[in-house]
């Protein structure tokens, strides 16, 4: 068998990665972690690890010659927007036909650029998205050592009320409360104490200075402050960046065979190296760990993978909207980019919806309420292998959305209506429009469980492979995801380490 060996590889530093690299190394089992994106830890020329959201350079995207952010225009003005130099930056936005996902790249994976809000899902709804999963073993264990392990924390309710800088939250919550929505607090990895110490002024800002999507500088626990820095810790974890793995290949001793083509941070290919292992954890996220398997199964390399593959998609029911609120009624110049409150209508049997209220920190009073709705669309989307690009491309129409903004709308009208505002229609790009509907934060599914594998992540076909991270969330799962993503690799890690690993 070819290449250099090791026990274990994890692919991709995200979520479901590193809990695995985290277990594995506890485990004393010797894991390579492989991640195409850098090691965000090295100041800049500004002497800061990322550039800000409203002053966004190379470092904000991933190989881009334009930022493309998702708050694309105000007044149809592009004015968030950038020229760069294409770079091995944070954030990406990978732009299929119909539907756009963004996604971060560097080690920490989503976590370096998401909002850290932190949900622990309704339980009847996971019980209704997963049922095959025991919901007493993860409400009772996993769900709590995911939310420790990833530090959670609650916003002190009293200083939200007092701070100018959720002012722009208690407004749509009165708003919600008109039309007799309620909201609740949204816990987050942000550590809000050093939130207040920002406004106080005794420590740098991150959260308070804008930064959120094109990563934090200070303030929040991203993946490499939590479960990397606990793995690195075992002394059995190693990290490979800027290395991108490309195929995987089974050989005859039951191993696996990777190319891993490794790059300068520039995109300059510096080495294409193969990399064997016993044990593969595939951790690149839903459309990166989609596609490895895609490509396997369409070119031969693992051709007894399930027809499963790359189907279940779906983009959570992410739907961006935004109010016009009164002059009377300012969201304010100071906003804190790290969402507090969330308006719950989950209960709702005609069209359930979850929706952030999300800042819009432009650093000048723009009226604007804006939200990310969690909605409930039924849709789903597949990922098929196009073989002359050599990538995964996903089948899924702006149709397919049109249940996920229909209860969206319903909402957010009852809301209008209840204080005689409008929506805004110049934020989402040229044209009049005020749902975003063609690009979404929450992609989820691919290698679904219990379907393209075993109800543990193990891929159906093939031993001693897994699946760890968001692909296995049938596409929906109605709050942000990342918790459950974590909880649930939590459950099938500690099973596959007892059952596969050190049998
Ligand atoms: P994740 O995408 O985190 O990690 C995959 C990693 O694998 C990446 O680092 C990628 O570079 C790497 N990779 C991919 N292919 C590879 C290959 N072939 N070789 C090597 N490496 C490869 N969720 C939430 O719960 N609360 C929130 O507030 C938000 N907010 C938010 C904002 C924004 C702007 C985004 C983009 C996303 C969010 N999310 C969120 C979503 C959340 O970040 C997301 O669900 C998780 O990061 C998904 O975790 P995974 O483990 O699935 O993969």
């Amino acid at each position: 068998s070819g290449g250099t060996f090791v026990p274990a590889v994890v692919v991709g530093t995200g979520y479901g990665a590193a809990v695995s690299a985290l277990r594995l190394g506890e485990a004393g089992v010797p894991t390579l972690m492989l991640e195409m994106g850098r090691l965000w830890n090295q100041p800049g020329p500004d002497g800061k690890v990322f550039s800000g959201m409203l002053t966004p350079d190379k470092r904000s995207s991933w190989f881009k010659t334009r930022t493309e952010a998702p708050l694309g225009s105000f007044l149809w003005l592009d004015l968030a927007n950038r020229d760069i130099e294409p770079y091995a930056g944070v954030l990406d936005r990978v732009n299929f036909d119909q539907m756009s996902v963004y996604v971060g790249r560097g080690v920490g994976g989503g976590s370096l650029v998401n909002g850290g809000m932190a949900v622990t899902p309704r339980r009847s709804y996971f019980e209704e998205v997963l049922p095959q999963v025991d919901a007493a073993e993860m409400y009772g264990t996993y769900f709590p050592r995911a939310n420790s392990t990833l530090r959670v924390n609650n916003i002190d309710p009293g200083w939200f009320e007092r701070t100018e800088w959720y002012q722009f939250a208690r407004v749509s919550r009165e708003q919600a409360a008109k039309a007799g929505l309620g909201t609740t607090f949204v816990p987050n990895v942000y550590d809000w104490d050093y939130m207040r110490r920002e406004a106080d002024g005794t420590v740098p800002r991150s959260a308070l200075d804008a930064e959120v999507i094109y990563g934090n500088n200070h303030g929040k626990v991203s993946l490499d402050k939590s479960y990397l820095a606990a793995a690195l810790g075992t002394g059995k974890v190693t990290i490979e960046t800027l290395h991108q793995v490309r195929t995987i290949r089974r050989q005859q001793d039951g191993t696996y065979l990777l190319t891993v083509e490794q790059k300068d941070a520039e995109g300059t290919l510096l080495a294409t190296k193969e990399i064997s292992c016993r044990h593969l954890f595939l951790g690149a996220g839903s459309l990166g760990s989609t596609e490895l398997l895609l490509r396997a199964r369409e070119t031969g390399t693992l051709p007894d993978l399930s027809s499963e593959i790359g189907g279940g998609w779906g983009p959570n029911g992410n739907i961006m909207t935004a109010r016009a609120n009164h002059m009377w009624n300012p969201t304010g110049t100071k906003q804190s980019s790290i969402p507090a409150l969330g308006i719950d209508d989950w209960d709702n049997p005609d069209a359930p919806v979850f929706a952030e209220i999300a800042p819009m920190p432009a650093g000048l009073e723009t009226w604007v309420s804006l939200y990310l709705a969690i909605t409930k669309n039924p849709q789903r989307g597949t990922f098929v292998y196009d073989a002359a690009k050599d990538r995964a491309d996903l089948r899924w129409t702006r149709e397919q959305n049109a249940p996920a903004v229909a209860a969206a709308k319903a909402l957010f009208d009852r809301v209008n209506k209840a204080n005689t505002t409008i929506y805004r229609y110049d934020l989402f790009g040229k044209q009049l429009k005020a749902f975003a509907d063609d690009f979404c934060y929450h992609p989820l599914g691919g290698c679904v469980l219990g379907k393209a594998t075993d109800n543990y992540g193990r891929v159906s076909g093939y031993e001693n492979l897994y699946v760890t991270d968001g692909s296995l969330i049938p596409g929906s799962i109605g709050v942000n995801p990342f918790v459950t993503i974590t909880a649930l690799a939590e459950r099938n890690v500690e099973r596959v380490i007892k059952e596969d690993v050190k049998k």
